[in-house]
């Protein structure tokens, strides 16, 4: 038993350590699905839940995990998803940063989702595995404008459509590839999907996100939509880890 809470205290500190020290998020949502109080049930719950996807997403489960812990209305469903180029000890890193910096910025409740550059983590009070997640989304782009912004926009359609049919048929829905443009330089661009979601699921969730391309990033030189289920991003650097 002392063990037990030797490592507990051990992974509490290691969370607080990183968060100290990590990347800065990129947004999160707190859920309005209601909120649970200090030393319930439920935050027990929650608490078992994020140290167990941290120490599960970024090696067994190749920077995705998924679990449930509870019963009735204090069970707690979450998952973490690593960017798919990310290392494990990076993935590791952010896992944590993400499930100790989420419950600072919504303490009380019961559900909320995080994003940063190489992970995201989210947790609710009721089962939305498998569900795409139309409700979390949000949109980054670059400020800089391309010159000929209609002819721009079709190559990054191009790229990520190609991208959409990679990802939904791999395993861990996710694929990278880049495009060469007239002037020598090179579109870039990730697409990925979490694992909770079945392939035509994640092939309608970024087809969905890919529908926000003109709201979010017309003739822009990158750009992101970001969701709790799927995300694509382009830039007009490398920014793909090989
Ligand atoms: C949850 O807590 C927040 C902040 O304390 C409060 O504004 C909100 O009304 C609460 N929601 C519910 C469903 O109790
Ligand atoms: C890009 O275009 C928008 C809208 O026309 C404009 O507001 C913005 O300042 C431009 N950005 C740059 C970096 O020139």
């Amino acid at each position: 038993m002392s063990s037990v809470r030797f490592v507990l205290l051990s992974l509490c500190s290691a969370l607080l350590l990183r968060a100290a020290l990590g990347a800065d998020p990129l947004f999160h949502f707190c859920a309005t699905s209601g909120n649970f109080t200090a030393g319930s049930p439920y935050e027990s719950n929650l608490n078992k839940l994020t140290g167990f996807l941290y120490a599960t997403t970024p090696s067994s489960s190749g920077g995705f995990g998924y679990s449930s812990i509870g019963q009735y209305q204090d069970q707690v469903y979450g998952l973490a998803l690593c960017r798919g180029d990310t290392s494990p000890s990076d993935c590791k890193a952010c896992v944590a940063d993400a499930g100790a910096e989420i419950r600072r910025r919504c303490p009380p409740n019961k559900g909320a989702i995080i994003w940063y550059d190489d992970c995201m983590f989210k947790y609710l009070n009721t089962n939305f595995f498998g569900q795409i997640d139309n409700a979390n989304r949000f949109y980054m782009w670059n400020l800089n404008n391309m010159s000929d912004p209609e002819a721009f926009n079709s190559k990054v359609r191009g790229l990520l459509t190609g991208l959409v049919e990679e990802a939904y048929t791999a395993s861990m829905l996710y694929a990278t590839g880049e495009m060469g443009l007239e002037d020598k330089t090179k579109l870039y661009g990730l697409v990925q999907c979490t694992r909770d979601l079945t392939a035509a699921e994640c092939k309608e969730c970024l087809e969905g996100a890919m529908g926000e391309l003109p709201s979010c990033c017309d003739g822009k030189g990158g750009g992101r939509v970001v969701g709790g289920s799927c995300n694509f991003r382009y830039e007009i650097y490398p920014f793909v880890n090989v």
